[in-house]
């Protein structure tokens, strides 16, 4: 089973990638840029990774990013998880940014958006990992400064899938962001929202994504499960959920493989991603062999779950039609008598 999961051909549509900063990244970083880092090596700074809920979390999360100073930076970060993730036989991936963590410090967006980019041509050119990129505004920052971002990346646009919303989500709800997300979309951007999982006025917010900002897709989304009403909206209009086993696991104490399970009875289009993968210690493989091992899915449960990716990614026909005939060769190859992938 390991080796079936670790030969798929996958996608994967929920991965931060300032959260694939890997601790020896930050040190050779902080040589590089000057920046003190309060550990003496990456293991010291592994062990300081001691979050139990999101906002412990993102206060690690943010204070790492320091080492990131400018485009050669960004691009090293992005080439490195994409080598990581051509290493997983992750054939295509949807990754967010968080601009507003790095102009603040004063990093330019072009600086940002730039390396990023380059890193994903080369992967393009060089390892056959196909990728877009998904810009992440800041929910515990202002709506104006979500704005102000959003105008700040309409140069960029054409590298730019989708706009997405992520951080602390208390007291920050989705329709605090109505007009920036009304915004994107006229410009022609996909529009998904983080509804992390256990948070306060959990329901509220995925009403809110659903019917009021009307997005294309749901960041986590797990606590519909409280709701059949939700669960039918979401289904009717067969919208992607984007649940993270491992970062749940670590943040809410809970694998949520029984919420999968459930969210495959109901006909959900739930995938498995790996969130922040360098701070959760997992990254796409490790989150599938934990639903198997530690969570009870079966074969049949996992193929689902990475079919619905391809099914639920912001992909034209053809490119999707060719990924899951890729799918469908390894299932086939792996378990001639299993269900149509
Ligand atoms: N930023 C990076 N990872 C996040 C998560 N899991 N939830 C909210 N914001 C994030
Ligand atoms: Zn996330």
């Amino acid at each position: 089973m390991k080796s079936f999961i670790d030969g798929m051909p996958k996608a994967e549509l929920h991965v931060h990638l300032e959260g694939t900063l890997e601790p020896d990244l930050s040190f050779a970083l902080a040589r590089k840029n000057g920046v003190t880092l309060p550990y003496d090596s990456p293991e010291a700074l592994l062990r300081a990774y001691d979050f139990d809920d999101l906002p412990s979390f993102l206060a690690v999360y943010y204070k790492a990013m320091a080492v990131l100073r400018g485009e050669e930076d960004f691009f090293e970060l992005t080439w490195r998880y994409l080598q990581k993730a051509r290493q997983q036989n992750i054939v295509y991936a949807e990754m967010f940014f968080d601009p507003q963590a790095h102009t603040a410090r004063g990093v330019a967006f072009d600086a940002v958006i730039r390396g990023i980019r380059r890193a994903q041509e080369k992967a393009a050119a060089e390892l056959g990992v196909e990728t877009q990129l998904i810009l992440c505004f800041l929910r515990d920052l202002s709506a104006d400064s979500a704005m102000q971002t959003l105008h700040q990346a309409l140069p960029y646009k054409h590298w730019l899938i989708g706009v997405g919303l992520d951080s602390d989500e208390k007291n920050n709800p989705p329709l605090k962001f109505a007009a920036v997300f009304a915004a994107a979309r006229r410009e022609g951007l996909k529009l998904t929202m983080h509804c992390d999982v256990n948070q306060a006025n959990s329901r509220e917010h995925i009403r809110q994504v659903l019917e009021d900002i009307r997005v294309d897709r749901i960041d986590h989304g797990v606590n519909c499960l409280e709701d059949l009403a939700l669960c039918a909206t979401i289904r009717e209009r067969g919208l992607g959920l984007t649940v993270c086993p491992v970062s749940n696991r670590i943040c809410v104490q809970d694998l949520t493989a029984t919420q999968l399970r459930r969210m495959l009875e109901l006909g959900l289009r739930a995938t498995v991603n790996s969130d922040d993968p360098a701070y959760f210690r997992a990254y796409l493989n490790e989150n599938l062999h934990a639903l198997h091992e530690d969570g009870g899915l079966s074969m049949p449960e996992i193929v689902e779950l990475v079919k619905n990716a391809f099914q639920v990614a912001w992909l034209d026909a053809p490119r999707r039609a060719g990924y899951l005939e890729q799918l469908q060769r390894h299932v086939d190859q792996a378990m001639p008598t299993a269900p149509a992938a």
